[in-house]
């Protein structure tokens, strides 16, 4: 009886010892997966106060951040367990959401939302009918309020972070429900 607990007592400091060497498990850390790694690093603030945004947002829509690896996982690029990834983001170029709509509804019939959006030639055509007699008006307020129309320059609206952004989904053939023979 003392001799199989002396050699469970063994065997668990063994396996102490073993699990307490394992810290240093070197990995190339861009090929690691889903749960392997926490992206972004939770302990940085990531968002960008002016942009709202994950700071360093290119034009590409990708920002590189700081990530985390899981436990006993030291990443070969930085010989510690962080590292570098790309991920998405929405690059902005200072088109405030706020301001396109207000714009849009009280000075919409002059085109001023369009001539700030960076539109200048419906802005014109805006202004000189009035809003195409308000009906005009009446669209882009809608369209720019569900953010169906953006600023010109492919960029996204200014917004608090954790704002009312709309995320539009099309239906393409990756996204297709293949209908089944039991439905
Ligand atoms: C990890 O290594 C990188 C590059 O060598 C360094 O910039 C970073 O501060 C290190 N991080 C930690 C948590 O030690």
């Amino acid at each position: 009886m003392s001799y199989y607990l002396l050699v469970i007592i063994i065997i668990n400091v063994l396996a102490i010892n073993i699990h307490g060497t394992e810290y240093d498990y070197k990995v190339d850390c861009s090929n690691l997966r889903i749960g392997q790694y926490i992206c972004p690093h939770p302990k940085y603030d990531i968002i960008d106060r002016s942009t709202q945004q994950i700071r360093g947002c290119t034009k590409k829509n990708k920002a590189k951040v700081d990530c985390l690896a899981a436990d006993g996982l030291i990443c070969l690029e930085t010989l510690n367990n962080t590292f570098k990834k790309e991920i998405p983001c929405k690059w902005t170029n200072g088109y405030s959401f706020e301001t396109s709509v207000l714009l849009s509804v009280f000075l919409g019939m002059f085109g001023i939302d369009r001539f700030y959006l960076g539109y200048p030639a419906l802005g014109l055509l805006k202004l000189s009918t009035l809003g195409f007699l308000f009906i005009g008006q009446f669209c882009d307020v809608i369209l720019i309020s569900t953010q169906i129309v953006g600023p010109a320059d492919g960029s996204h609206y200014v917004m608090p972070y954790f704002g009312a952004e709309i995320n539009l989904l099309f239906s393409d053939n990756f996204t297709y429900k293949v209908p089944q023979q039991d439905w």
